[in-house]
């Protein structure tokens, strides 16, 4: 995201940061499927985490696909055909007394000459000034539903227009929901998203490899995870993509274990699952290698079906495949595998119908990637799995999860495996963004040596 707002060196210019005129186009984009309406877009509020100490702040993504405005407090407003400009930006004023406490502010200048804006105001002044731009608008489209509180001050300006409608004005008569229209146009990624996603998957792959080279046993989890950390803002990462998972041994089996303060132990596991989060937008990786560097027998085979399912899968991530082909192929390895070792009874087909591998599977093998972890973005269309189309990016994550339960055998117990890469798809294939992150055995105990 870009930290330099005042203007000297805009570090959105640099390498792998998306071209502000994406941004001016995405825009027009949307003014183009709005007709005579208006468009309202908050983005998210800060959340204080306790006394005097907020959460930090992250723009709310269909916000900043609109804008590339990273400050809290703003709210973006396209109106088509006004011409004085159609792309107005409320937020904080400068305020040097503020700015010395809580860090540079855009202000009205900074938003019109970096954010391209075409009229700026301040944010305390919006219940003055948006009344007027509703007024003979038929429509308001707005993120509805993300931000109650702000809906209600919508509706609260909406209301003041109505009460103008004797005095000859037209009020708003619809609110539509605008997440819809960006959340089809963010499925699918253009170029300059690309750039930065696979800047994202780098740093992260980076960590992975860190965490690979350091591990020992005897170590805490939270250690490994202060690697990834390390690897993530050396990369250029404000953050992480969500909280990294660092699980040894059983701990893999809790599918969402963020504790991260167990030692890991020789003999067993780790799976991480960490991705960076590079100007907004994620990389979600997860892998699993021995603390000690070398596979047990069992550990091996529940790996070597884990990788061949994703494999299957990977090999359905194409243009013209629907969304669920993947999760299908990598089903069908995995209940073949565990038909193998002995950990299911029965035949493929009918234990993926009564879905008993489920005892050893239960998540989905993926979802869409994008400036949200989970990224948004519908899966079916009228009712049928969605086509998969050049530019859509989505994780290709099957894993095993073996319960430490008596009636199985005490050799497979408490192990969990999870492959996850991220993909993009192209009009021939797939690029697999991910892929500096080492994943077959050999390659793993490679660098582990
Ligand atoms: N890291 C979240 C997920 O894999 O879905
Ligand atoms: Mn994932
Ligand atoms: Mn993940």
């Amino acid at each position: 995201m870009s930290g330099n707002t005042r203007g000297q060196k805009d570090s959105r210019d640099s390498v792998d940061m998306i071209d502000r005129r994406v941004f001016e186009r995405r825009r027009q984009d949307v003014m183009q499927l709005m007709g005579d309406g208006i468009a309202v877009i908050a983005t998210a509020p800060e959340r204080i985490r306790n006394r005097d100490v907020h959460y930090r702040f992250r723009p709310d993504s269909d916000f900043f696909y609109l804008t590339h405005f990273p400050e809290p407090e703003a709210v973006a407003v396209l109106c088509p055909g006004r011409e004085q400009g159609e792309f107005i930006l409320f937020c904080r004023e400068r305020d040097p007394e503020r700015e010395t406490w809580d860090g540079r502010r855009a202000g009205l200048q900074g938003a019109v000459e970096l954010f391209d804006a075409n009229d700026a105001f301040p944010i305390t002044d919006i219940g003055e000034i948006l009344p007027g731009l509703l007024e003979n608008r038929s429509k308001v489209f707005c993120n509805v539903g993300s931000y109650p509180d702000f809906d209600m001050k919508l509706l609260g300006w909406v209301n003041e227009v109505k009460a103008k409608t004797r005095a000859g004005v037209n009020a708003p008569n619809e609110l539509v929901d605008l997440t819809h229209i960006l959340h089809e146009l963010r499925l699918i990624k253009q170029t300059d998203e690309v750039k930065v996603m696979k800047h994202a998957a780098r740093v992260s792959a980076a960590a992975h490899r860190r965490a690979m080279q350091v591990c020992r046993p005897g170590m805490m989890e939270y250690e490994l995870h202060a690697e990834l950390e390390y690897a993530f803002k050396k990369g250029g990462s404000a953050y992480p993509a969500y909280p990294p998972i660092v699980a040894g041994g059983a701990n893999a089996c809790v599918l969402h274990y963020i504790d991260n303060n167990d030692e890991l132990v020789a003999g067993q596991l780790v799976l991480i699952d960490a991705g960076a989060e590079i100007d907004c937008y994620a990389a979600d990786i997860t892998r699993t290698f021995p603390i000690n560097g070398k596979f047990s027998p069992e550990q091996r085979a529940i790996y070597e079906i884990v990788l061949a399912a994703q494999t299957a899968a990977i090999e359905k991530a194409q243009a013209g495949c629907h969304w669920n082909e993947p999760h299908d192929a990598a089903v069908r390895i995995l209940v073949q595998g565990l038909i193998d070792e002995g950990l299911l009874q029965g035949g493929v087909d009918e234990l993926i119908e009564n879905k008993s591998y489920r005892r050893f599977y239960m998540h989905r093998t993926g979802h869409w990637l994008g400036m949200d972890v989970h990224d948004v973005g519908d899966y079916k269309v009228e009712g049928e799995w969605r086509e998969l189309e050049p530019g859509m990016t989505f994780t290709v994550e099957p894993g095993l999860y073996i319960p430490g339960d008596d009636d199985i055998d005490a050799r497979w117990r408490e192990i969990g495996v999870r492959i996850e890469d991220d993909v993009l798809i192209n009009r021939n294939g797939n690029t697999i963004l991910t892929k500096d992150a080492p994943k077959t055995i050999g390659e793993i105990e490679a660098l582990m040596q």
